[in-house]
């Protein structure tokens, strides 16, 4: 298959069931993995869908060299410079200080110019410093990924679509999926109950984090719980919210990639976590649909 671009090639990934994880759990689990877009996650996706509608809005004109600034712990940031590259558009980062040196580098690979955040200043210390950054800077566009209605409408028109196509035979029982900016959650969460109304969706956050009771706390499983209830996350979306700890997310990182030879991070083994303590609640062979956002390769400090 031949494309024009880059662009062109982001989404239509596949979904494989894995086997021995499901054989583990007595579900039938299948995994979307996200972390074949260009790019390597589903904010590939995004990325462009936001770009796209402050194109169709007027606010961006391709070609025009105009800076797009985000606050992004490095997924949607590879994406913003991947579409900004091949768009014209200049991109500024802002990313935490804590976040994988290697993420950094490859945003700046891509020619993206990285701001840093202190970290220690609460989760969401890359969001208040991007804000602040456009404050000083009034041209530079802010796409905002927590607030932006493309983000969640870009995972309706493209991501839940096909899922619908690909289990048009096999109806879906439950959807377990991480929540960052809670875009793909509540785009897929409404597409897939409109099709399959008793489908279940969890949410899936760290040990330490309660978004229904709205605490939040710092954590390291990156992507997850943003240190705020997103104004884009549709809470009518979720059956309930699933807690995962850090150390079991390292574990089942190592296993899968014995097992079922998927490579993933963090927030994707917390996924699988989820699914696991809901072996005993579903009925057996229950079929349960998660998303691999990315591979382990921005993760590797964390297995020296
Ligand atoms: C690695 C990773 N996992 C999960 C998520 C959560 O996705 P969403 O923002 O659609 O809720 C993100 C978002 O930044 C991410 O980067």
């Amino acid at each position: 298959m031949i494309h024009e671009s880059l662009l062109q090639a982001i989404g239509e990934t596949p979904v494989v069931r894995l086997a021995a994880f499901s054989a583990e759990t007595g579900l039938e689990v299948y995994a979307k993995l996200e972390s074949l877009n260009p790019g390597g996650s589903h904010k590939a996706r995004i990325a462009l869908g936001m770009v796209r509608d402050a194109e169709a809005r007027g606010i961006l004109v391709p070609g025009s060299g105009q800076t797009i600034i985000e606050p992004s712990g490095g997924n949607t940031g590879i994406g913003l410079a991947i579409a900004g590259n091949i768009l014209g558009y200049r991109v500024v980062l802002v990313i935490p200080d804590n976040y994988s040196p290697e993420k950094q580098k490859v945003l700046r690979l891509y020619g993206a110019e990285v701001v840093l955040s202190d970290s220690r200043l609460g989760n969401n210390s890359h969001g208040e410093k991007a804000m602040e950054l456009q404050l000083e800077n009034p041209g530079y566009v802010m796409l905002n990924q927590q607030r932006n209605a493309a983000n969640p409408e870009t995972h309706r028109r493209s991501t839940a679509l096909e899922i619908l196509r690909d289990f048009a035979d096999r109806p879906l029982d439950c959807l377990v999926a991480g929540i960052g900016t809670g875009g793909h959650i509540t785009g897929l969460g409404e597409m897939l109950k409109a099709r399959w109304p008793s489908l279940r969706v969890f949410g899936v956050e760290p040990e330490q984090c309660d978004l229904l009771a709205d605490r939040h706390a710092p954590h390291e499983i990156q992507g997850l719980s943003i240190g705020l209830v997103p104004s884009i996350l549709n809470l009518e979306v979720l059956d309930g919210m699933l807690k995962v700890a850090k150390a079991d997310c390292l574990e089942r990182v190592r296993r899968t990639m014995r097992s079922d030879a998927v490579s993933l991070g963090l927030s994707s083994a917390a996924n699988l976590v989820a699914i696991a303590s809901l072996a005993g609640e579903l009925p057996r062979g229950s079929r349960v649909l998660t998303l691999i956002y990315d591979g382990v390769d921005g993760y590797l400090p964390h297995f020296e």
